[in-house]
């Protein structure tokens, strides 16, 4: 027994392990794990180069925009006819995709024809090939009884790269794989299916998009896989597609979202990038082919070549005495005798080496078991580099979904589908390890996509009449906030018309054209310290300023003003701004200077002189009592009182307690809140003069710009003040040539000549008028441009039918309007998949900022959705495309 063993290891030791010889001879094909690392930062290089617009056009790595944006979402639905070409076979389907159930519950339903292709029609005329695929196609209709009374969406696998404009449209960039048709290179070959299906005739169909078997096949997946963000074939040729952050997209206009990008990565190394790893049986592959030179990746991994890999390398081994005892035979030499699926044959478990004798018989060889074992051997390294490669250049485009993400870890699934990988034995295990030891930090899912491509581009044609239907309603409803150079121009005539009416005496106008009495803009030389209160805008400001010849220093603190002090008596809202006015000298350690104080008052006031205004009426927020028709000066003035009378109770009632306070007549109202009395100490203010903020604004810009005439308040509310020639102002016709007394009796002491004189009237010539422009509209002018929306917010605002233009454009009705209109959208069904939640109900919540960080084009889609998060309004992406939308109009709107 011994003996034997002994006999046989020493035979076995003289004859050489077959698989050691077939190792040492294609030792330049068993790549290694750096080798595959080296690869794979080769094509991430590569795919750098294909996105960026600058070297796109020499990239052989071409990176194809899809202008497939969205992965499925579960919600698409409808009944499709489609066509597949491109792969193994061509197939004409029939797909129906029901709502939410997902592939694996029978969500969708398929019925399929393949349709031989006539060798000749893969190098004629393009026009041949297509008239054969629809007129398959009219076959397939009518054997399935599929009625032509209504039109059908078809959904388009177009197995060759194309460069797309849009889903429905696609040049075709170059033939690969077994096809050489003439006639289609550089052409839209959407319209070219167009027109042989009209040439055909007698069918109803509508071609809505095109898409690579890569973008299928992750489509597919990608309907129960939400992490489905790649997609991969390894059939007749092979090819991979994935997600790309569109601001990555060079080629594709707009930053946000992303989009599917076809790599063609078969055409990897058309440029001499792989040049040290191709092997003379690579090139002999290449140099025998359709298409020498081009898609250099693709042949050394994919169906299409694999077997004849092996079949060179076999015949080249026989040649050289390795094999068959030297043994060569016609079949061997013979071009295409060794396929893929033999390959995949002699690699089977359990039964490989018994194939592998049969096929090597069949080409009249006459293998020994270890030729069986060599060429078996064989097989496992051309197919075991082609799952290598595949691996590297997955690698790599999951490392860039990685680092796009700025992530650690990934999960993400793989959609795959091809002969290759559903038939070879081995591949799929293989090409997971490989991948998984590449990447060990990303969790990586592979899906097959068994039934084909067909129910993914059915999916993406789902998609696009899904967004298509839904981009109509939406356009729909926001088209009246597109304003079109025609009604600009007559919402600026009447401004115009209202602007000169309100400057007139008699009759009336909605805009009211305030004289200010400020008849001079700053010219720098100002100095002295001044004390500046603001109310009116979002905030109150006191402000202390320090005017020194061109150079002004600013200290200033900010109170906000409750709702209920806006909202409630006049008395209440002067003494609490006299309580912010004490609490911000105390602040500044001034409480005993008497300072001259300017007093910025945003709201209409109709004035006499600089220093009095009658306030109009309240405006945005604020609706106070008691305060129209009352100079607001002389408010703010008896408040500041009012507080230094109640300061002589201020030690007694400190001593009191509160309900000796609350029952003490004498006490004024503002001392019978203890905690208010406890730091009240006396001031006192000379307000020389009350402004409007766009006159304060033209004001502080004049004291840097001499040439400043305008002050515009694009805020809470919206206003703007100009210098006017006081002889167009009616209302003060009365008033002109009579300044007030203080510059009359100045007139008569100095004694200036009379060409200063003369300047100086030149300069009383003109009086700034606060327009009050929001008012515009107020007597129907606007209505013609007044969406509903804008109605709403106008009938749920504290001043209905007042300041009608202010509630079209400012920042206080501008939240409001975008809301109306998403409950308005969601209402409808058309965002947030018609779930209308009490967020959304809640008035107010769309702040001014969150508009402008939605409608910020630099922000990306993903933001939006967490500024709609954060609201508690959860999206899709697709909602919030539409939100950023209708912000993006709102505001568009406004300017
Ligand atoms: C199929 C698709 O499932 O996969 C084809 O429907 C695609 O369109 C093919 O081209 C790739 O595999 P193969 O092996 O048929 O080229
Ligand atoms: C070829 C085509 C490519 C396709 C792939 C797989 O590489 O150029 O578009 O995706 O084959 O079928
Ligand atoms: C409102 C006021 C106006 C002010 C504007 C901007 O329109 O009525 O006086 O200028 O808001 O704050």
């Amino acid at each position: 027994m011994f003996a034997v063993h002994l006999v046989s290891f020493l035979f076995t030791k003289l004859q050489e392990d077959p698989t050691k010889k077939v190792d040492r001879f294609l030792y330049a094909m068993r790549l290694h794990d750096d080798q595959l690392k080296d690869i794979s930062a080769r094509f991430q290089a590569e795919m750098k180069k294909g996105l960026s617009a600058e070297s796109n056009a020499a990239a052989a790595v071409k990176m194809l925009p899809t202008h497939v944006r969205s992965t499925p979402d579960g919600t698409e639905k409808g009944q499709f006819v489609a066509l597949d070409l491109g792969g193994s076979k061509f197939k004409v389907l029939q797909v129906k995709v029901r709502e939410g159930m997902g592939i694996r519950r029978g969500g969708v339903e398929m019925e399929e024809k393949i349709y031989p292709i006539p060798k000749e029609l893969l190098s004629g005329r393009g026009t041949e090939l297509f008239d054969h695929v629809s007129e398959s196609l009219k076959d397939f209709l009518h054997e399935k009884n599929i009625s032509l009374e209504k039109k059908h969406p078809l959904a388009f696998t177009f197995s060759f790269p194309c460069e797309h404009s849009k889903l429905d449209q696609g040049l075709l960039v170059n033939w690969s794989k077994n096809y050489r048709v003439r006639g289609l290179q550089g052409k839209d070959v959407v319209k070219t299916l167009r027109e042989a299906i009209d040439r055909t005739g007698g069918m109803n169909v509508e071609v809505l998009a095109m898409v690579n078997d890569t973008v299928a096949t992750m489509m597919t997946c990608g309907f129960d896989d939400q992490y489905c963000d790649v997609g991969l074939i390894i059939g007749t040729g092979t090819n991979a597609c994935y997600m790309e952050g569109l601001r990555n997209v060079d080629l594709v206009e707009g930053d946000e979202g992303r989009m599917c990008i076809n790599t063609e990565w078969g055409g990897f190394g058309d440029d001499g990038a792989l040049n040290d790893y191709i092997t003379e049986f690579d090139r002999e592959v290449d140099a025998a082919s359709n298409n020498p030179g081009k898609q250099i990746f693709e042949k050394m991994v994919s169906g299409m070549y694999l077997g004849e890999l092996v079949r060179l390398v076999v015949l080249k081994m026989a040649k050289r005495g390795k094999l068959f005892d030297g043994q060569v035979s016609d079949a061997l030499r013979t071009t295409g005798k060794i396929t893929t699926a033999h390959v995949a044959a002699m690699e089977q478990y359990k039964t490989g080496l018994n194939n592998t004798r049969d096929i090597l018989t069949e080409l009249d060889l006459n293998p020994s078991p270890d030729d069986c074992v060599a060429v078996q051997h064989i097989s496992t390294i051309v197919s075991f580099r082609s799952s290598n490669l595949v691996a590297a250049g997955l690698a790599a485009i999951l490392s860039r979904i990685k680092r796009n993400r700025n992530l650690r870890t990934l999960r993400i699934t793989v959609g795959v589908d091809g002969t290759v990988y559903k038939t070879h034995p081995q591949y799929p295990k293989r090409l997971h390890k490989v991948v998984r030891r590449l990447l060990p930090e990303c969790h990586v899912r592979f899906v097959l996509s068994d039934s084909g491509s067909s129910k993914g581009a059915a999916l993406v044609t789902a998609v696009a009449q899904r967004l298509a239907s839904l981009r109509q309603q939406v356009d729909e409803t926001l088209c009246p906030f597109k304003l079109s150079q025609e009604q600009l121009q007559l919402v600026k005539a009447r401004m115009r018309a209202g602007l000169e009416a309100g400057l007139k005496t008699k009759g009336s106008s909605a805009i009211k054209m305030l004289p200010s009495y400020v008849y001079r803009t700053p010219d720098g030389t100002e100095h002295g310290k001044y004390l500046a209160l603001d109310l009116g805008g979002t905030n109150f400001r006191a402000m202390m300023v320090n005017f020194k010849r061109q150079n002004a220093r600013l200290y200033h603190k900010i109170y906000t003003i409750p709702l209920e002090i806006m909202q409630g008596t006049g008395e209440e809202l002067f003494d609490h701004i006299a309580q912010c006015v004490s609490d911000f000298l105390d602040y500044m350690g001034m409480k005993n200077a008497h300072l001259p104080a300017g007093f910025t008052f945003s709201f209409p006031c109709e004035q006499t002189a600089i220093d009095t205004g009658t306030l109009v009426s309240w405006t945005k927020g604020y609706k106070a009592t008691d305060c129209e028709g009352h100079d607001v000066v002389s408010m703010l003035r008896e408040a500041i009182k009012r507080r230094n009378v109640s300061q002589k109770f201020h030690k007694d009632v400190t001593e009191m307690s509160l309900d000796e306070v609350k029952n003490n007549a004498t006490v004024p109202p503002i001392c019978k809140q203890k905690t208010v009395c406890s730091y009240l100490q006396e001031f006192d203010l000379d307000i020389v003069a009350v402004v409007n903020d766009t006159v304060g604004t033209m004001m502080s810009c004049a004291y840097e710009d001499p040439q400043c005439e305008i002050g515009l308040i694009a805020g809470t509310g919206t206003n703007v003040c100009y210098m006017e020639e006081v002889k167009n102002i009616e209302k003060t016709k009365e008033l002109i040539g009579k300044p007030d007394k203080e510059e009359q009796e100045e007139d008569k002491q100095d004694d200036r000549t009379e060409r200063e004189k003369k300047e100086v009237d030149a300069e009383l010539s003109k009086m700034c008028i606060n327009t009050e422009w929001g008012g515009l509209g107020d007597d129907g002018s606007l209505d013609d441009i007044i969406t509903p929306y804008d109605m709403e917010v106008n009938q749920n605002s504290i001043n209905p039918g007042r300041q009608r233009f202010e509630k079209l454009t400012s920042g206080m009705y501008l939240g409001e309007i975008v809301r109306q209109v998403l409950l308005d959208l969601t209402r409808g069904g058309l965002l947030f998949r018609g779930h209308v939640t009490e967020t959304l109900k809640t008035p107010g919540i769309f702040e001014t900022k969150y508009l402008s960080q939605i409608e910020s084009d630099r922000l990306a889609l993903l933001q939006v959705r967490s500024i709609l998060q954060q609201l508690g309004l959860k999206g899709t992406c697709d909602d919030s495309i539409i939100v950023k939308e209708v912000e993006d109009l709102t505001l568009c709107h406004t300017v």
